[in-house]
């Protein structure tokens, strides 16, 4: 087979003749090769383990460049959202498509505001989970368990249900999350309060009781807002294809959205976040040496990685984790705990930025390396940060399900194989086996 390029199309020659595939080139010059006619033209298809050189769609809500470590959300560099805008904006931004006018961001907030509190039979589900259940669980299962109550906004082609369906995920997600924590204390759930802010009210489900007050400290809300920013969107990571993925059954928005929060859970995905505060941790208390854990790490017989490193597409710095490093700079020096985790976590850095094992692979540090000591400067638990990941994707994920129900290339996602399995062969009766 030979590939050879003309401006607008490519011309593939394999054993049987030859065949003109059209070129298609993004608004950023990044180029595919369209192959949808390939295999109805050639009898061939393609292999592509991971999907490292598949593109699935065309998508206008995030450009990504992993060479040059650019990530914006509908043209918006990620470093101006980050220091000029709010989550709640970012999450209109990525629905919309475009930064609201001052009227319709305040319609916005009014209306996430006025859909936060979950049903009251809802919370009977909660009842019926193990007490030390992994908030990734709980969250996918009252998530998808959405669908059952918001019957009348199930349907994907019906706009009206869609957008009231995405109005309920971001509202109730701090909610369904905050509840997840609350259950496993065995204290009584606080319900939302309409006089915080998105992130401010998620603090007050999180750790007000009706014992006594509480006030929300506004720098850990600001930095949770943050946070929610830098993780709204990444185009078609593994829990975003799976969202995609799921919708193109034409199952509802909450059922793809619960099914993208498990993708997310795994710790090569967003479950990452976990893994890297358990790792410091453990670092912390000498389990080994930053020297001793980075030889483990390089000696491949160890299976040991060094988690909130490296990345499918950054070949460069994770442009998240730029922010999220100097942010922990600024407030860490409240947070004891905090700070030794940040001295270990740059310690491990310098180390790897200066290895050959790391410069030859260009692994860089991801959004998962800074962002759970950040979470643990907020006073959340280890094991919640991949919940509070999943609530900031959340609008990245309703953003491309919705985009790829109005796509005109929208198609049921079913890959194809290569067999590799037994030919026929007959069947032999159990007796002569
Ligand atoms: N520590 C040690 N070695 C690594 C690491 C790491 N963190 N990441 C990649 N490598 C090595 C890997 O062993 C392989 O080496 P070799 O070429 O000798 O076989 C090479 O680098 C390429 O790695 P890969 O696994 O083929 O790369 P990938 O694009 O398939 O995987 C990744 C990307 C993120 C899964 C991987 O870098 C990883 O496991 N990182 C640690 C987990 C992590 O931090 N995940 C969060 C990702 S960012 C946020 C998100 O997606 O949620």
């Amino acid at each position: 087979m030979d590939l050879g390029m003309t401006s607008n199309t490519v011309k593939l020659c394999y054993d049987h003749g030859e065949l003109e595939l059209p070129l298609i080139v993004g608004s950023e010059d990044e180029k595919a090769i369209d192959i949808s006619k390939l295999r109805s033209a050639t009898g061939h298809i393609t292999i592509d383990p991971g999907y490292v050189n598949t593109g699935s769609c065309q998508s206008a809500v995030t450009f990504l460049d992993g060479e040059a470590g650019v990530l914006r959300y509908r043209g918006y560099p990620i470093e101006q959202l980050a220091e000029h805008s709010s989550f709640l904006e970012v999450s209109y931004l990525l629905l919309h498509g475009r930064l609201p006018s001052e009227k319709e961001f305040d319609r916005y907030v009014y209306e996430i505001k006025h859909h936060t509190m979950i049903h009251e039979d809802l919370k009977r589900l909660y009842q019926a989970l193990p007490k030390d259940s992994h908030p990734m669980a709980v969250c996918s299962a009252v998530v998808g368990t959405l669908g059952a109550f918001y019957k009348e906004l199930v349907d994907p082609r019906d706009v009206a249900q869609v957008d009231g369906a995405a109005l309920r995920l971001v509202a109730k997600m701090p909610t369904i999350a905050a509840y997840s924590y609350k259950y496993s204390l065995g204290q009584p759930f606080m319900y939302p309060v309409d006089s915080l802010d998105y992130p401010a009210n998620f603090l007050h489900m999180m750790f007000a009781t009706p014992c006594e007050e509480y006030a929300v400290d506004p720098l850990m809300a600001k930095v949770l807002d943050l946070l929610l920013i830098l993780h709204a969107d990444h185009e078609q990571n593994c829990s975003t294809s799976t969202v995609r993925m799921v919708g193109s059954s034409m199952a509802n928005l909450f059922a793809s959205v619960s099914a993208g929060i498990n993708a997310l859970w795994g710790s090569l995905h967003g479950g990452a976040n976990q893994a890297v505060v358990e790792m410091l941790d453990a670092l912390a208390k000498g389990a080994d040496t930053p020297e001793e854990f980075m030889n483990k790490v390089k000696d491949k017989k160890n299976n040991v990685r060094l988690m909130g490193f490296g990345h499918r597409v950054y070949k460069n710095f994770d442009p998240r984790s730029r922010v999220l490093k100097k942010v922990c700079g600024e407030v860490l020096s409240r947070a004891e705990g905090s700070c030794r985790l940040f001295e270990i976590a740059q310690g491990l850095e310098e180390v790897a930025l200066k290895d050959e094992y790391f410069v030859s692979r260009k692994l860089y540090p991801n959004v998962d390396f800074y962002s759970g000591i950040l979470y643990r400067a907020l006073g959340i638990p280890t094991n919640m940060y991949t919940a509070l990941f999943a609530m900031g994707r959340m609008p990245g994920w309703i953003a491309h399900w919705k985009e790829m129900h109005v796509d005109p290339a929208f198609k049921i996602g079913r890959p194809r194989q290569v067999y590799v399995g037994e030919k026929k062969r007959d069947y032999v009766s159990i007796s002569l086996r």
